[in-house]
């Protein structure tokens, strides 16, 4: 009965473990095991180094076998698929039976979180101190000796004014990513009228708009009356449309920035479409990742920390929405986003 439940037990683990003997052969095989390794042959009675090619693993298998002091080994390996898998590899001796068992732990998704994380702290670290290293840069040479030249005093300290605000339009988005991602500020949805609010956001770039000579229009197929509301959060959802128009207009350097609002189904769809500098294909997937940016330089000087559509899509998938990006490279841009209506 044990037996039985210890054999239900081994089957149903989310974990690979075999079983080989001294001679190198395979004992036993559970499913996970199987599936990681990629082989649908029945394993038993075959020898390890068949089904597996890991040099690695193979070797520390064999040391595991062999060594005096029969000392169990890990090791981080890969899989058939590519997966990361730690193995712990245990001998056994047991009623004249020798041989060691291993387990086999997918962490995979583990190693690309950390990988994420990693990445993200280098990335911070390095978009502050750009700013910082400028601002000190200016301030040093004003100490030595630049005081006396209202000129330069005005030109500097602009300089060193614009950086000090990139700094913190960074830690506002920093701010606003973690607090979206740990849910610290929950959503507070209320039924809203699109139309009105993207009204609202134009009506704040207007200025930008007009200086750059592009138009800026909404369009709607749809009368006033005839608009379902959406449930939303009215703040975060003003911040998808800011970030969306900001970088509509930033990124294009004449023409036009079309609003338009749908009813497709149960789903309200938006677009915010340019006719800018467009966004080549090989960047297209990512370009909803943190600080991922087709050009570096161009972003920063036009004051972005390269967090906007990150913090969008995040707002959006909030609403249960989706978001994604069309564009050709010099032919303009359109990115789209859907809010279900009940
Ligand atoms: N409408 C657009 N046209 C062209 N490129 C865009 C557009 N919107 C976003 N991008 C590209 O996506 C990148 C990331 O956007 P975002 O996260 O808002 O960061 P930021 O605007 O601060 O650089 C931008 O740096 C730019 O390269
Ligand atoms: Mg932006």
């Amino acid at each position: 009965m044990k037996e039985q439940l210890l054999e239900v037990v081994v089957k149903e683990m989310q974990q690979g473990v075999v079983i080989i003997n001294d001679k190198g052969l395979i004992l036993y095989a559970n499913p996970f095991f199987q599936e990681t390794f990629a082989v649908n042959l029945p394993l038993e009675g075959i020898n390890f180094t068949e089904v597996v090619e890991d040099a690695v693993l193979l070797n520390t298998v064999e040391t595991v076998l062999s060594s005096e002091a029969r000392q169990s080994k890990e090791i981080t390996i890969k899989g058939k698929g590519n997966q990361i898998l730690e193995a712990r590899l245990i001998p056994f001796s047991q009623n004249g039976l020798n041989g060691v068992i291993g387990f086999f732990h997918d962490v995979t998704e583990e190693k690309r979180v950390e990988a994420i994380k990693r990445d993200f702290v280098a990335n911070v670290s390095h978009e502050l101190r750009t700013p910082l290293a400028s601002i000190k840069g200016y301030a040093e040479t004003l100490l030595d000796g630049g005081l006396e030249d209202k000129g330069v005093l005005k030109n500097f300290l602009t300089i060193i004014d614009r950086h000090a605000n990139r700094m913190t339009a960074l830690i506002e988005d920093l701010l606003t990513l973690s607090m979206l991602e740990s849910h610290q500020i929950p959503m507070k949805f209320e039924p809203l009228d699109i139309r009105v609010l993207i009204t609202n956001v134009i009506q704040g770039f207007e200025k930008q708009a007009k200086d750059k000579g592009i138009e800026l229009i909404i369009e709607s197929g749809e009368t006033y009356r005839e608009l379902p509301k959406v449930m939303g959060d009215r703040v975060r959802l003003e911040q998808v449309i800011v970030n969306l128009i900001d970088n509509a207009i930033k990124y294009t350097n004449k023409g036009a920035v079309r609003i338009s609002v749908r009813i497709l189904d149960n789903l309200m769809q938006v677009d915010v479409t340019d006719t800018g500098i467009g966004i080549p294909e090989k960047d297209l997937l990512r370009i909803f990742e943190r600080f991922y940016r087709v050009d570096k330089g161009r972003s920063r000087e036009l004051g972005g920390t390269g967090l906007g559509l990150a913090i969008v899509k995040h707002i959006i998938h909030g609403h249960s929405g989706k978001i994604w990006v069309n564009s050709n490279s010099g032919g303009g841009t359109t990115f789209s986003f859907t809010l279900p209506i009940n």
